[in-house]
C-alpha cells in the first residue's frame, strides 16, 4: 500500500484543521469499520462557507482527505459544497489505497452532518442533504454535561 505524494503532503501539513467558535454548524460521525471519528466546524454566511475546520481521531487518510475536502468546501457555495464528495476528495488527491477509501468517507459525512446542523439551527432547508446517518454530537455533548 502506498500513498500519491498528494495525500502524504496534507497529512504531513493538515489545512484547516483546529476548531471554530461559535460556529454556524458542526457534524461529528463516526467510521463503522475502524471506529475513528471526524468533527467538522463550518462557519455560514449568506450561503456561503466563510470558514471550515476539522478535528478528527482518524488515520493518516483522514486527515488528508480531511484537509482536502475542507480545502474544496471553504469559500463555495452550500449547494456547491453539498457536492464535494469522498470520490472528489480522492481524485483530488490522486487517489486513494482501496483499503482506505472508507477513511475518505469521514470527510464527507461530517461535512454533511455539519450543514444539517446548520440547516436545522437556522429553520432551512437544504436540498439533497440527508439527515446524517451517525451524528453522534449530541450524544457527546450530553455526556460532557455531567
Ligand atoms: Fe479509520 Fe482511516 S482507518 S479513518
Amino acid at each position: 500500500m502506498s500513498y500519491s505524494e498528494k495525500v502524504m503532503e496534507h497529512f504531513s501539513n493538515p489545512r484547516n484543521m483546529g476548531e471554530i467558535e461559535n460556529p454556524s454548524g458542526v457534524g461529528t460521525v463516526g467510521n463503522a469499520q475502524c471506529g475513528d471519528i471526524m468533527r467538522v466546524y463550518l462557519d455560514i454566511n449568506d450561503g456561503i462557507v466563510n470558514d471550515v475546520k476539522f478535528k478528527t481521531f482518524g488515520c493518516a487518510a483522514a486527515v488528508a482527505t480531511s484537509s482536502m475536502a475542507t480545502e474544496l468546501v471553504k469559500g463555495k457555495t452550500i449547494e456547491e459544497a453539498l457536492k464535494v464528495t469522498n470520490a472528489a476528495v480522492c481524485d483530488a488527491l490522486d487517489g486513494l489505497p482501496q483499503v482506505k477509501v472508507h477513511c475518505s468517507l469521514l470527510a464527507e459525512e461530517a461535512i454533511h452532518a455539519a450543514l444539517w446542523d446548520y440547516a436545522q439551527k437556522e429553520g432551512i432547508a437544504i436540498e439533497g442533504l440527508e439527515p446524517p446517518k451517525s451524528d453522534i454530537h449530541e450524544e457527546e455533548e450530553e455526556e460532557e454535561a455531567y
